[in-house]
This record gives structure tokens, sequence and C-alpha cells, in this order.
């Protein structure tokens, strides 16, 4: 496609996606003046600096410099490229796409559009025989039996997988699609005698992504038996901890709402959602994972976990609570009664007990002290003792002293001591943990205080936003901690194993620093780097005598992993266009590609973008 014709799609595509209804998918945003503002998605904040100007089609965080159009946006949250985002974003808006320039991701993109349209031909299928035919009479009466709708199966496009080994590979076959490559959807499989369906004589869950499209199924056998729940395998498409099952159908309920519900089990989402409660998401029976938190998170900043209570259940929940956390989400626990889940809750008691039991919630800390106390139970003073002690790391997770405070009110009360005793240990914990920091704080003053003299001509990149929004390279930022201190160079080697410099001044430096490990004396003196490598060793040791921040060691160290990652993607990209149609060299170089981008996505979840 020509340079103009490409700017002309760019700018189609850019005004048939209004900002704030895009970034609204991901962010709530409240208006203020002429603009919206919300959290930021791409770091870590409570109070909103992520302002998005409908005007100008412009987003802009004040806190960590992000900003840009529609596809920056797009190309941030969603990891990828900008051709991608482009594309993404065409898809999203309907706007036809030109004839693209890379046929690699051309080629990607082309499989998961198939491998989705398989999977909606499938889910039409099972439905069909759900609904329509003889063999699905079993499955509607199962249903009824489990207290499901005709309008909530309509809804989630519930279906059934006949008792047959080849319904869905005749449908295939019927229909002339090729069944080597539809085994990639995960749904048929290849035995001896040739190619067979997965799900058999299942009641099926078409699980699909946030823009409603099927990726991925669950089945349910309708009687006992193992594997009770039959899941779509990892596919271009689908990986299980990357999904909540309902998103789709719950995330304007979500974002009007302003919580999310988020429960163990299929059955739990439908029931809910058929009883009005449309908040709902289902984690699909896995500890709850950062990518599904961090889906979640585009909708709302709170979430209610409402999972069964045995002991299995506490365990995923405590692991999958932190996560929550971490990823921005205040959560909150719902506990319910021993021996039932949502489901069985619903149908025995209703809508109205459910809804009770999500108000009773409880918050984090409440929860796990709640917990502690179950377990051990304590009576004596030694027990409390250790209860206290458990509490400790909990408290101290807490930011925000007032609401610190209280919790610590609360525990002196459950545990029947007196405040100040909690008071006390407390504050033993809070210094006990402040000393362990302590070394490295003291180094950092007096470096800055013994160069005083100095400060003036500290680089401005030093000091506030400037200093964020253009970050050091990495490499040399990476060298300048090396110097610091000789572990650091130990660290640094081990970490960068098998990374490749980009910056063959920055390489040689390394080479050199490697070279000179042996020295007792850290930083080396300069003696001991040729004339070419002197500037640069000025540059670096001036910038930390002179006290600039330490460096974050392993934030580099990410970074150069992450930028290696893509430069791997893109060499296998530039393969996969070079590769021969439908040679089997091609299929391996994308099965290489989708993992590299599964890497990317795991590995690095809040890439920048910046390839
Ligand atoms: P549960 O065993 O609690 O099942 O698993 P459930 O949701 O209550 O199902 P019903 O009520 O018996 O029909 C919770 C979730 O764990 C996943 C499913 O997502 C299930 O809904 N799971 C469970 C599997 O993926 N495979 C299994 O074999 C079992
Ligand atoms: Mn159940």
């Amino acid at each position: 496609m020509d340079r103009l014709k490409e700017e002309e799609f760019i700018e189609e595509v850019k005004a048939a996606n209004e900002i704030t209804s895009v970034i609204g998918e991901y962010v709530s945003l409240r208006k203020r003046g002429g603009s919206f503002i919300g959290l930021c998605p791409f770091h870590q904040e409570k109070t909103p600096s992520f302002n998005v100007h409908p005007e100008k089609q412009f987003f802009y965080c004040f806190g960590c410099g992000a900003g840009g159009d529609v596809i920056n946006f797009v190309m941030r949250m969603e990891n990828m490229t900008f051709p991608e985002a482009l594309n993404w974003l065409a898809e999203r808006a309907g706007v036809p796409l030109p004839e693209r320039e890379t046929p690699a991701e051309q080629r990607a993109q082309k499989e998961r559009e198939w491998l989705f349209r398989l999977h909606k031909l499938a889910a039409l299928y099972y439905q069909k025989v759900l609904t329509a035919t003889p063999a699905g009479k079993k499955a509607c009466a199962y249903l009824e039996e489990r207290g499901i709708s005709s309008a909530t199966a309509e809804e989630f496009l519930l279906g059934y997988a006949p008792d047959s080994w080849t319904g869905l590979v005749d449908l295939f076959q019927k229909k002339n699609l090729p069944l080597t490559a539809a085994e990639k959807s995960g749904l048929i499989l290849r035995g001896e005698k040739g190619y067979y369906d997965r799900f058999r004589d299942r009641l099926m869950f078409p699980i699909g992504n946030p823009q409603g499209r099927v990726a991925a199924f669950g089945g349910r056998l309708l009687g006992e038996g193992v594997p009770k729940y039959l899941n779509s395998p990892e596919t271009p498409l689908f990986s299980k901890g990357r999904y909540l099952y309902g998103l789709f159908q719950a995330k304007d309920a979500i974002r009007k709402e302003g919580w999310a519900v988020i429960v163990e089990g299929y059955m739990d989402l439908l029931q809910a959602h058929q009883a009005g409660i449309k908040n709902v998401v289902a984690a699909l029976g896995t500890a709850l994972t950062r990518d599904q938190a961090k889906a979640l998170r585009r909708y709302t900043e709170q979430a209610i976990i409402a999972f069964d209570a045995d002991a299995a259940g506490q365990a995923a929940t405590m692991r999958g609570l932190d996560i929550l956390k971490e990823s921005g989400l205040a959560v909150r626990v719902a506990t319910l009664p021993p021996g039932e889940d949502p489901d069985s809750l619903l149908r025995k008691e209703g809508p109205g007990a459910f809804r009770q039991l999500l108000e009773k919630s409880k918050d984090l800390f409440t929860f796990k002290l709640d917990y502690l106390l179950e377990q051990e139970k304590p009576g004596t003073p030694e027990q409390k003792a250790r209860v206290v002690a458990a509490v400790l790391p909990l408290l101290a997770a807490e930011e925000n002293m007032v609401v610190r405070d209280e919790y610590i009110r609360k525990v002196a009360a459950r545990l029947e001591v007196s405040e100040e005793a909690v008071y006390t240990e407390w504050r033993r914990y809070a210094s006990a943990q402040r000393k362990k920091k302590q070394p490295l704080d003291i180094k950092r003053k007096s470096r800055n205080t013994n160069d005083i003299t100095h400060t003036a001509v500290l680089p401005p990149a030093a000091s506030g936003k400037t200093g964020r929004k253009t970050p050091p390279h990495p490499e040399r930022e990476v060298l300048r901690i090396c110097l610091q201190e000789k572990k650091n160079l130990e660290r640094i080697k081990e970490e960068l194993s098998g990374i490749e410099w980009t910056v063959e001044e920055y390489k040689l430096f390394f080479t050199r620093l490697l070279e000179v490990g042996e020295e007792e004396n850290w930083p080396p003196p300069a003696s001991l780097f040729p004339a070419e490598l002197r500037s640069i060793y000025t540059e670096l040791r001036a910038e930390n005598e002179l006290g600039l921040p330490p460096g974050d060691l392993e934030g580099c160290c990410r970074r150069l992993r992450q930028l290696q990652l893509s430069r791997e993607i893109r060499q296998i990209q530039q393969e996969v266009a070079a590769a021969a149609e439908d040679s089997p060299e091609l299929q391996e170089k994308l099965a290489l590609l989708n993992e590299l981008h599964r890497r990317m996505r795991e590995e690095f979840p809040s890439f920048s973008g910046l390839r």
C-alpha cells in the first residue's frame, strides 16, 4: 500500500474509534470539565492522573507520562505493534482493511480469524444439536433440572456436543474445511483412524473473549464422571489463565455497577446472571491469574470474590486475592455457607440471600484475620501472640495509616487483648523492617552530602517527571549500576546471560567490565579502560558520584529481556513473511511466533509497545 493510502487508512480508523469510548472499555472514566479522568492503566495509582481529551482525541497521564492517540493507547494496553493495533481498531469499528504490507502479521491474523470462525461454527452447531434435535433432549432436560432457562441458555449460546466421534468432523468436512488446519482449534483431534471430536456427550459452554467472540469451550458431562468439565486446550486463541468466563455478557453491568463478582464455575455464573446479578465473571476453576485480574481491571476497580467455603477454595482465594490487589483492584471476599456454591445457594435461597452475602463481604484484611482466627482458635496468650505475629505483615501491606489504625483496633477486639499491646508489637515490627532497609539509605545520603558542591551540574533527567518520560538507555543504565558495586556486576551477568547488546560501545564496555571483574578496588580505575571507552567511563562515574538515584537493576534487566524478545518476534515475523505458502516450515514458524507472542504477553503484561 502506498504512503498516502496508509495515512488515509490511519485517519479513517482514528475517526471511527472515538477515543473516550475505546479507553472507556478499559478505564472507568469520569467527566471533569471538557475532559475525562480515571486511574491510569499503565501504572499503579490511587488518585486519578490519567486524562482523556475528546476534543483533541488524545490521552495523557501526569503520573507516568504515558500519552498519545487512540492507536498508541491500544498498542500499550493490548501489547500490540502499531499495525496490530491499527487493524484491531479497524475491525472494532468495521473499517475495511486495505491490503497490508506485513504478510507475517497478515497470516497470523488470518489464522486467528479463521479459528474464530471455526469456533463460531462449532458453537452454532452445538446449539442447534441442543435445541433442535432429538439427541439434544437429554441435555435440555439436564439444563431444566439445573434450573437454567432457555433464555439464559440462548444468551450464553449453550449447546450440546452429541454422543458421536465425528459430529463436528463431519460438519467441517461437509463445509470443505481443511481438517489439518482445523486441528489447531483443539475442537478435533487426529487419531490412528482419522480425525475425531474432542467434545462428545457434553453440555457445551462457549467461552468468549471480551468482544464476545467464541475462543474456546468448556463441556460438562450430563451425569457423574471424570473429568466433570473438559476445557479447550491451549490454542492460538485461548489460554485458560487469561480468560474469564462470561466477561462479555457481564462487562456493561460491571461498568455500570462499579464492581464485579468473581465466582468459580460456569453454573455459578449462569445462575447468578439469571437471577439478575449480571456483573459476574467466572474464574474457570483456576487460581486467579494476573492476566485475569488485568482483564477485569479494565472495567472496574472493585471485585468481590464469592468462592465456595471449602479449604481448597480458601487457599486458592488467599493467593488470588493478593493477585487482584496487586493489579489495582480493591478486593472483598464473600464467604459462602459450608457445602454451598453460588449456584446451590441461589437455587435454594434465591437472589436475596446471595445479595446479602455480597453485602456482608469482608475486606481483605478482615477476611485474612478471620481466617487466622478460624485456624488458630486462640485461647492462650501464646496462641494470641501467634495470631498477632501473623497479622503484622498484613498490616504492613496497608499503606493508609487511618485504615491501619482501624485494623489494629479490630485485631485487639477480636483477640480480646489491649490495643496498646497490638500497637507495641506493630511498632516493634515496623522498626525492625525499617532497620533491614536502612544500610542502603545511609549510603545514598552520604553520597549526596559529600558531593554537595556538584549538585548544580546534575542533569535534568535526574529529577522529576522529565526523568520518567525519557528513561535512560537501559544498557547504559545497567553499566552505571555495575560500576556502583561489584556484586551488581555478578547479578547482571547472570540476569543478562543470552541477551544480545545492541549498542556496540556499551557492549564493549560490559565486556571490559567482565574482564576487570577480578579487580579488588571497585569501581575499577579509569586506567583499566581503553581510550575509546574513557568518556563513557567518566560519564557514568560522574553520575554515580553526583548522586543520581541508584538505578533499577531489576527493571533494566527486565526491559532488556523484553527488548530481546521483541527482536526475536520481529525476526520470526520476517521469516514467516519469507516462508512459502502452506509449507510445513511456515506452520512451524507460525507456532513459534504464537509462542513468542504468548511469552511476551505473559512475561511482560504491561509492555509499553516500544518496539
Ligand atoms: P466445581 O467442581 O466446583 O464445579 O468446579 P461446579 O462449577 O460447581 O459445577 P457443577 O455445579 O457441578 O456443574 C468449579 C469450576 O472448575 C472448573 C470449571 O470451570 C468449574 O465450573 N473445572 C472443574 C474444570 O475445569 N474441570 C473439572 O473437571 C472440574
Ligand atoms: Mn456447582
